[in-house]
């Protein structure tokens, strides 16, 4: 389908909630399938992109039941230790995540399963996590030399494992963190740079532990888990559309509720405070994971060079604030951001490209772009090569662009943003699925 969306002319304004954080979700999935009992999850992101993890846990032998809405979820295990071999391929649809969390909960058990996915994801290679799984002793087939999907694990036996990580990716670090609980002896994992911690934060609720020591994690096996309730934030991923949509129009003035704002996720809050931004939140005590209605007013903002070692703490907004930077005054540069480079498209070259449409003054890095503002836009009819971001950045750029703007093709939004059109009219915007 596509989606058409109209110049605003008029202020962004009011409240919106938007969907559940996707990796609190997966995450919420692979751990009560993990754990013994019974486990409640509220706030679920009931996306396209967690439908292929429940999927999977459903295979090996875990019970899941949609509650009243679709945001609330029971999950039922016998625990990771009963896991059953899957009787068919496991599907992973688009999502990376899926696949390289599956794999490191696979990894210890002792049978086979062939993990596979849509064509955007039999592209991407999976040697990152692959490789210290293998170390560990689990054998992975695939294409390309083990690396691209369909690939074949057969798990079981593992040893504990000293890695330290080549680049900073919390997808890495929670899958072999997954395998690692299983694994006897004590594993620890290091990595680069700090990454999203919700593995980390999720462990000890359902009765699991693990130690940290600066950039270094210390985890022992086998564990013994059991279910616990989740309740899962709006997805500050997801809520940096609505809350950009409002940075650039003028008079703008909307509250986001409940968004998740882990300190490991908030690289866009600082950045955008840094550029000037009238960002307003309070963080309430809480257990878990930490959220908070933001308030956000339009005021005119300056360009900003994002420091290489935030880039994992913003890692999926970059697109999006890319297109706040063409209306801010001056240049805002983005390095050390190569890992954008594998994610559901090369979200740099691929971005530049889409931006360029709409009159954007941004320069291609190997590692990120300087984006030159402030330039106005003007409407343009684009496709987004089935990645979601890139087709939530393009939207937001047609609110602020002259004339009409078309994304082709822009169902991959379903993915982590359900009622992504809904949530922008609610504000006052006019954007049509047609
Ligand atoms: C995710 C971590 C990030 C992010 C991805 C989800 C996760 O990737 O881009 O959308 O759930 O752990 P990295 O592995 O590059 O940190």
């Amino acid at each position: 389908m596509n989606l058409s969306v109209q110049p605003q002319t008029t202020p962004l304004l009011g409240e919106a909630l938007g969907p559940g954080d996707k990796s609190i979700s997966h995450r919420s999935l692979l751990f009560g399938a993990m754990a013994e009992g019974e486990t409640t999850v509220s706030g679920f992101l009931a996306g396209e992109d967690c439908h292929a993890t429940l999927n999977a846990v459903t295979a090996l032998g875990v019970t899941v039941i949609q509650g009243e809405t679709p945001e609330t979820l029971t999950i039922r295990s016998p625990g990771y230790a009963a896991f059953a071999e899957p009787a068919d391929l496991l599907d992973c649809g688009t999502p990376g995540r899926t696949r390289r969390l599956l794999l490191g909960l696979l990894a210890a058990r002792p049978f086979v399963a062939t993990l596979t996915g849509d064509a955007t994801l039999r592209r991407r290679p999976m040697a990152r996590v692959g490789k210290p799984l293998q170390q560990m002793g689990a054998q992975i087939l695939g294409r390309a030399g083990g690396t691209l999907a369909p690939l074949t694990i057969q798990g079981g036996d593992l040893q504990p494992i000293h890695y330290v990580l080549p680049v900073a990716s919390a997808q890495i670090k929670s899958a072999l963190m997954l395998a690692a609980l299983q694994t006897p002896g004590e594993s620890t994992i290091t990595e680069p740079l700090p990454s999203r911690n919700h593995t980390e934060i999720m462990l000890p609720a359902f009765g699991g532990h693990y130690t940290q020591d600066g950039l270094t994690i210390r985890i022992s096996g086998p564990q013994h888990l059991h279910g616990t309730h989740v309740e899962v934030p709006a997805d500050i991923s997801s809520a940096a559309f609505p809350l950009i949509a409002a940075l650039s129009v003028p008079g703008s003035d909307v509250t986001l509720l409940r968004v998740g704002v882990n300190p490991t996720r908030i690289g866009l809050l600082t950045t955008l405070r840094e550029m000037g931004a009238d960002l307003t939140w309070e963080t309430p005590d809480t257990v878990g994971e930490p959220m908070a209605d933001i308030r956000i007013r339009y005021r005119p903002l300056k360009g900003v060079a994002v420091p290489p070692e935030r880039i994992p703490l913003m890692i999926d907004e970059l697109p999006i604030l890319a297109v706040l930077a063409t209306q801010a005054e001056g240049e805002t540069v983005i390095t050390g951001a190569e890992e954008l480079r594998v994610k559901e498209s090369d979200r740099i070259s691929r971005l530049v490209e889409l931006l360029r449409l709409f009159g954007a003054d941004i320069t291609e890095r190997p590692d990120g772009w300087t984006v030159t503002g402030k330039t106005p836009l003007h409407g343009a009819s684009v496709t987004c090569w089935g990645d979601h971001r890139l087709a939530m950045s393009a939207a937001v750029a047609g609110l602020i662009a002259t004339g009409q703007t078309v994304i082709q093709d822009a169902d991959a939004i379903q993915t982590s943003f359900p009622g992504f059109a809904e949530c922008l009219e609610g504000l006052g915007a006019t954007v049509h699925w047609s």
